[in-house]
């Protein structure tokens, strides 16, 4: 099976450095030397539910103000389903070349579900040591039918549980905005659920690549990252407040999920809320994560809010089709949030 193993597979055969199309450009590369951490106390969602619901709902709020991500404890998603859900991951990806396959584009027996390698590679510079398998959702009965062995039961209770807290979350968000959206409008919001396994491969050379180059998302995600580490996210100031910008690493926390606001948000809020951009370096060692990403209907159209728009009188940002926006997303290279553009 050519090249059916993923970066895994190059790795697995023996590498002692890595091949020249996973070297980036001076400039993608992340120097672990001087690397600025990130510590901030993760949101207890369980808190919404007390008296300090409005603290909490301040506390999301302005940190998607200000940061485009936040991480939260008591999220609903169980600690024992969070270790399944890393061990499953190491499960599917130590499968051998030939049973992954089975999930590779044109041989996988469902459109939505997908084993990969990078993100955009046939547009990138360099490419991402990176391997995936992409499970999209459509109802609960596929997923049992299409997605992997190894993973699906977790993956769909994954799925179940986050969705749950993401929708608490685009709720709290919208109704910040001081704006009243129809129940159908947030369902198509959050209408395209797909849950991605990612795996980083141990590599030779961390100084010279890059486990995902430097992105936003689209919509909202739930992410667990293992305890590897190397999630990094670029932020307008320091934790004091300062202006000393730049990358920032977020430690992982046990029980800990991060969510990362996307695009979407960034434009239907005018520009009030951020999308983060963020990347993962790799390690020495292997790392798994687990995304749950929410992303709206293909039909949906996505613009500034109108009250919004006439209350600051410009809209930063046109209305474009979902559909349009994510086949702009998956045709380019990211560096950084140049996937926003399409929608200026
Ligand atoms: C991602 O940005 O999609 C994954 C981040 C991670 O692996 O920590
Ligand atoms: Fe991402």
């Amino acid at each position: 099976v050519k090249d059916g193993n993923g970066v895994k597979g190059l790795m697995d055969s023996g590498l002692s450095k890595v091949p020249q199309r996973y070297i980036q450009p001076e400039e993608e590369r992340i120097k672990i030397v001087g690397t600025r951490k990130h510590n901030v106390s993760p949101i207890d969602l369980s808190k919404l539910k007390g008296p300090n619901h409005k603290k909490v709902v301040d506390e999301i709020v302005r940190s998607v103000e200000t940061l485009g991500f936040f991480q939260v404890v008591n999220h609903g998603v169980p600690l024992e389903l969070l270790e399944s859900l890393k061990d499953s991951a190491h499960k599917f990806f130590s499968l051998s070349a030939e049973e992954k396959c089975l999930f590779s584009p044109g041989v996988s027996p469902s459109t939505k579900v997908k084993y990969g390698t990078s993100f955009v590679p046939d547009k990138e510079k360099a490419l991402e040591w990176k391997d995936y398998i992409s499970m999209g959702y459509t109802n609960d009965e596929d997923a049992l039918q299409y997605w992997p062995n190894q993973c699906k039961e977790v993956a769909l209770d994954y799925l179940k549980l986050s969705s749950k807290m993401v929708r608490k979350i685009v709720e709290i968000l919208i109704e910040n905005l001081g704006v009243k959206l129809e129940e159908s409008r947030i369902e198509g919001l959050l209408g395209t659920k797909l849950v991605n396994m990612n795996y980083y491969p141990p590599c030779p050379n961390p100084e010279l690549t890059v486990g995902i180059g430097r992105h936003s998302d689209t919509g909202i995600t739930v992410l667990l990252q293992d305890h590897i580490g190397g999630l990094y996210v670029k932020l307008d100031k320091d934790d004091n407040n300062n202006n000393h910008g730049g990358w920032f690493e977020i430690p992982p926390i046990p029980g800990v999920l991060v969510i990362i606001i996307g695009d979407i948000f960034q434009i239907l809020s005018n520009g009030k809320y951020k999308s983060v951009e963020h990347r993962v370096r790799t390690s020495t060692e292997s790392r798994v994560s687990i995304a749950l990403f929410n992303s709206p209907k293909p039909t949906e159209k996505i613009g500034p809010v109108e009250e919004l728009v006439k209350k600051d009188g410009v809209a930063y940002y046109r209305e474009v089709l979902f559909q349009d926006y994510i086949n702009n997303y998956f045709t380019h290279a990211h560096y950084g949030k140049n996937s926003l553009d399409f929608a200026k």
